[in-house]
């Protein structure tokens, strides 16, 4: 996709370049609504008359909504257009959706300056380009394309250069991510999704290792084949490392990269399943992470473990009753192919442990069991006690709504296999999000600090557009995985 152009802007706002303004509005407590802060000058201009007009257009400061006003000459620019933040005190989060809702309805615009600013410049940054996104590879007529440039009114100090720059690069991130996503699985399957990892690793200066299925057999990855050899386009582990400057904690990303999902086997039913196209989100969020690692200049070693596979039925696919061998030497019996994505997470989460890494994050669209729980926009998070609540702390704070969910030991003992080390799963329906967790749990060295985040509904939005999230590949959960990072690179 082609983002909009970015820059700090200082212009008073009678004097601004640009064809739009976005001023933000804010409900208030005791009823009606306000511009937010910033919007001053451009009130000023309409002789302080910009609320009573935009009531009169039927605008009340809700979130997301968009009220457009000509300025007929009262200022440069020849439209101001308000998008509500919803409630008084706007979170970041409210900025970064509001920024969305008015990034998309700028389609087309040349040039807008936003004052969203000046509320929060970095929610207002990803917000922007975020919601600029589209994903237009395959369309004959792409049409109107996004917004070309957005002025961000703020001072253009060497603090505000920093977050400009800090917050393009994690909105280019997740936009990464969604690219990988939306793109069809007849195009992105196991050796083309490693192509495209190699090729942003090594823009990247990372260091990066492609083990195709030759090596895979070398090394013992019965796990990745066991579910990759059913399709003929055979499966891949790609690792990608970065090594900051005065790296002090060494963390291990894992994510799963399922490239399309029918279930293999134990086939899925039909309704719904060109939505297992974006079951290699987990792995698109981690390949994106690590490159913004670098971008970023973290001083942490981060290195990305992506196992990838594509699950299918064939003649030779694995079959419910196999017993698979995992690396590392477990072994598993295969009691349902779709739940496969956990077999390929197991021998890259034990590859990830031969590091010695500080932290293990780990990410995937593992189950429906995750839906059911916590619907289609809250991720779940299992793992260590300590680093679980860490990652969904910092998961709510970005606003990606992380959940933390327990591992119960009671479970447990269901993932019990007659003839192997254990089963893939559980006899039942109950807790199938946290019996998934577990059976990750079994193949995490003891003691590492572990958090595994299930994505299966927030890493794709199959209804409309709403904020700064596109229909499609929605890129969580990589900026909780950013600030993790950044958390663990202040704090340890
Ligand atoms: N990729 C699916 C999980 C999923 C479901 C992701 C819906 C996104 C939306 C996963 O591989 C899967 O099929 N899980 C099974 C596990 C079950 C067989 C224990 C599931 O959740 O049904
Ligand atoms: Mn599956
Ligand atoms: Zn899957």
């Amino acid at each position: 996709m082609t983002a909009p152009k970015l820059a700090l802007s200082e212009q008073a706002a009678a004097d601004i370049t640009a064809d739009v303004v976005v001023v933000g509005t804010v409900q208030q407590d005791g009823g009606g609504f306000a511009l937010a802060p910033g919007a001053d000058a451009v009130d000023a201009a309409f002789d302080g008359s910009l609320v009573d007009i935009l009531t009169s257009l039927g605008a009340s400061g809700k979130a997301e909504e968009v009220v457009k006003v000509p300025t007929l000459g009262k200022l440069k620019a020849g439209v101001v257009l308000a998008v509500g933040l919803g409630k008084q005190d706007p979170t970041p989060e409210q900025v970064r959706r509001a920024a969305g809702a008015s990034a998309r309805a700028l389609t087309g615009v040349k040039r807008a300056c936003t004052l969203l600013s000046q509320v929060d410049l970095q929610a207002a940054i990803e917000g922007t380009v975020l919601g600029a996104y589209n994903f237009t590879e395959y369309k004959s007529d792409a049409g109107d394309g996004p917004v070309g440039r957005v002025d961000f009114a703020a001072e253009n100090s060497k603090e505000n250069k920093a977050t400009l720059k800090a917050a393009t690069a994690i909105a280019e991130a997740v936009a990464t991510a969604r690219d990988l996503i939306n793109t069809p699985p007849n195009d992105l399957f196991p050796a083309s999704f490693a192509d495209r990892a190699v090729k942003l690793g090594e823009a990247a200066g990372l260091t990066v290792e492609v083990l195709d299925e030759k090596a895979l057999r070398r090394g013992g990855f019965g796990g990745i084949l066991g579910v990759g050899t059913g399709s003929s386009r055979l499966p891949r582990l790609v690792r990608l490392s970065y090594k900051g400057p005065r790296a002090s904690k060494k963390v291990a990303l894992v994510g799963k990269g399922i490239t399309f999902d029918t279930g293999g086997i134990s086939l899925k039913p039909p309704a719904s399943m060109e939505e297992m196209t974006s079951d290699m989100s987990g792995a698109a969020a981690v390949v994106a992470s690590v490159v913004l690692a670098a971008k970023l200049k973290y001083p942490l070693e981060v290195i990305a473990t992506v196992p990838i596979a594509e699950n299918m039925p064939s003649g030779t696919s694995y079959r419910p009753g196999d017993v698979l061998t995992m690396y590392g030497g477990k072994t598993v019996e295969v009691l349902n192919t779709d739940a496969e994505g956990r077999l390929i997470l197991a021998d890259a989460i034990v590859r990830a442990g031969e590091d010695n890494p500080d932290y293990l994050i780990e990410t995937a669209t593992l189950t429906g069991a995750q839906l059911v729980a916590l619907g289609k926009r809250t991720a779940g998070v299992m793992g260590s006690d300590g680093f679980r609540d860490r990652v969904a702390r910092i998961g709510q704070a970005v606003g990606e709504n992380a959940w933390a969910m327990p591992l119960p030991e009671e479970l447990r003992g269901d993932l019990d296999s007659r003839i192997a080390d254990l089963a893939n799963v559980t006899g039942h329906r109950w807790g199938g999000m946290l019996a998934a967790g577990l059976f990750l749990k079994e193949f995490v060295p003891a003691d590492l600090e572990w958090a595994h985040i299930d994505v299966a509904g927030p890493a794709y939005n199959s209804g409309g557009a709403h904020g700064y999230t596109a229909r499609g590949g929605t890129g969580v959960p990589v900026r909780t995985i950013a600030a993790v990072l950044a958390d663990i690179a202040e704090n340890g």
